[in-house]
């Protein structure tokens, strides 16, 4: 048998405890994909006797994680300890400057530090493996990395957040409140006792800047992403735009057009007939849409220890095996500076919830300060039972939907001004966009 392939594991939390397990319960399946054993050397953890349903008594034990990144006994470090900086930087640059290949899961630090890991990686001519920091376990990173060839890719979008599409879609089938699910998903486990990184779209947002530099080749830049969570979506919305043939769904969606790169998370109407519309639960699905592959669409699981350890493997056998590929795809210095397209300049439909004040000609008067501002409406929808959370019990209040057809966010913005300044609001406007997939 040939010489093992040497790992060293900083975090034995949900991922590296299952990863760790992997390795054991596969490890006559790794060897012969591999032609050799992969063994774990060495492993860190915060705490050495915790009970984590793995017998770690065989490996190396190491207090400091950026330690074991420097060892000379292992071909590869895994972190699994998550932070966007602390020890999982430390130890990451560690390990790259001493030449070490490094695996990891860690979006967060990605976002804010990817093109920095990058560069050493380079530098030291050490691969970078991050399949499961994007859609835990599906292998969008290696599509994009070396399944597309030369494809050029337009537009990646979907859903990059399994809390918040369980959320959206138990509130959908089974028509209960935003925090009623929330609590449920909680107590299921699918959300953190802190749900506001899920729900606030930060952690999609992570995922998106992350896809967005290897979609467009282009240097990564999370703090450029507009993002908008879901916890302002009502039972009203949920059940207005099913009426109207929409599912909602937190969305990473980027875009490339003449003016730069627009990346955006937030609520989204889309039709029930799209392809991802079914994709549910905690499901994560990404669309590629690409000049040669047209689209391209990858659904499955986006978290779990299970679903990202096997994605943490992959990218420890590609690496054993030789592969080698740039981590953002291209060498740095070829992805193009990052440049923004105006947000205000998007184009689409929008789906505006309006709590409007019960008096004769409010609505001829919405409907008037849209029309001066270019917007055609396709429905207008009020129902009395329609209502939303936040003006029930006000009865000189009434919600009414509007779906307006293609325009410009920079009208809409403009005519709610004027309906504010009208005095015919009661609340603030929801404003939810629609795309057509
Ligand atoms: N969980 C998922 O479904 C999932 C999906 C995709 C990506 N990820 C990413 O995977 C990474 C790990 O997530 P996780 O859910 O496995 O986290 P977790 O369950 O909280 O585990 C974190 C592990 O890191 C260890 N650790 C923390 N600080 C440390 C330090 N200073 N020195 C040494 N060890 C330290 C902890 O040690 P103790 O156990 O001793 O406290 C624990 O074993 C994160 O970057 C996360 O974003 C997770």
């Amino acid at each position: 048998m040939a010489e093992p392939f040497r790992i060293g594991i900083a975090g034995l939390g949900t991922v590296g405890g299952t990863l760790v397990r992997i390795v054991a319960d596969d490890a006559a399946a790794i060897s012969r994909r591999l032609g050799r054993p992969v063994e774990i050397a060495a492993v860190s953890a915060r705490s050495r006797t915790k009970d984590r349903g793995v017998d770690i008594s065989g490996f190396a034990w190491f207090d400091d994680p950026v330690e074991l990144a420097r060892s000379g006994d292992i071909a590869l470090f895994v972190e699994l300890m998550g932070g966007e900086d602390g020890p999982a930087l430390a130890a990451i640059t560690a390990a790259l400057e001493a030449g070490t290949p490094v695996v990891t899961a860690n979006k967060a630090l990605l976002a804010a530090h990817g093109m920095q890991i990058a560069r050493l990686a380079e530098a030291g001519g050490a691969s970078l493996g991050f399949e499961a920091a994007v859609a835990g376990g599906i292998p969008v990173i290696k599509a994009l990395r070396e399944g597309l060839g030369s494809a050029r890719i337009e537009r990646v979008y979907g859903m990059m957040n399994g809390t918040c599409n369980y959320i959206l879609s138990r509130m959908a089938i089974d028509a209960i409140s935003f925090d009623d699910c929330l609590a449920e998903a909680q107590r299921l486990g699918y959300a953190e006792a802190d749900p506001s990184f899920d729900i606030d779209g930060h952690d999609a947002a992570h995922k998106l800047a992350i896809l967005t530099s290897l979609c467009f080749q282009s240097e990564i830049s999370a703090g450029e992403i507009h993002v908008e969570g879901i916890s302002g979506i009502d039972q009203a919305d949920i059940r207005a735009a099913g009426d109207l043939g929409y599912v909602i769904k937190l969305l990473g969606i980027a875009t490339r057009s003449d003016e730069g790169i627009e990346q955006r998370v937030h609520p989204t109407l889309i039709p029930t007939t799209s392809a991802i519309a079914s994709v549910g639960g905690v499901l994560n699905a990404i669309a590629l849409e690409t000049n040669h592959v047209h689209e391209l669409i990858l659904a499955g699981p986006g978290a779990g220890g299970e679903a990202t350890a096997a994605s943490v493997l992959s990218d420890i056998l590609d690496i054993a095996r030789g592969n080698r590929v740039p981590p953002l795809g291209l060498p740095v210095a070829e992805l193009a500076p990052y440049v923004r397209a105006p947000m205000r300049a998007h184009e689409g439909g929008y789906y505006i919830r309006l709590s409007v004040h019960d008096v004769p000609g409010a609505l001829a008067a919405i409907a008037t300060r849209m029309g001066e501002a270019g917007i055609s409406l396709e429905s207008v929808i009020q129902r009395p039972d329609l209502v939303a959370a936040d003006t029930a019990g006000t009865s000189e209040a009434r919600t009414v939907v509007l779906i307006t057809h293609r325009t410009i966010e920079k009208s809409v913005r403009a005519a709610l001004a004027n309906i504010a300044a009208d005095g015919h609001a009661a609340g603030e406007p929801r404003l939810i966009r629609i795309e057509r997939f």
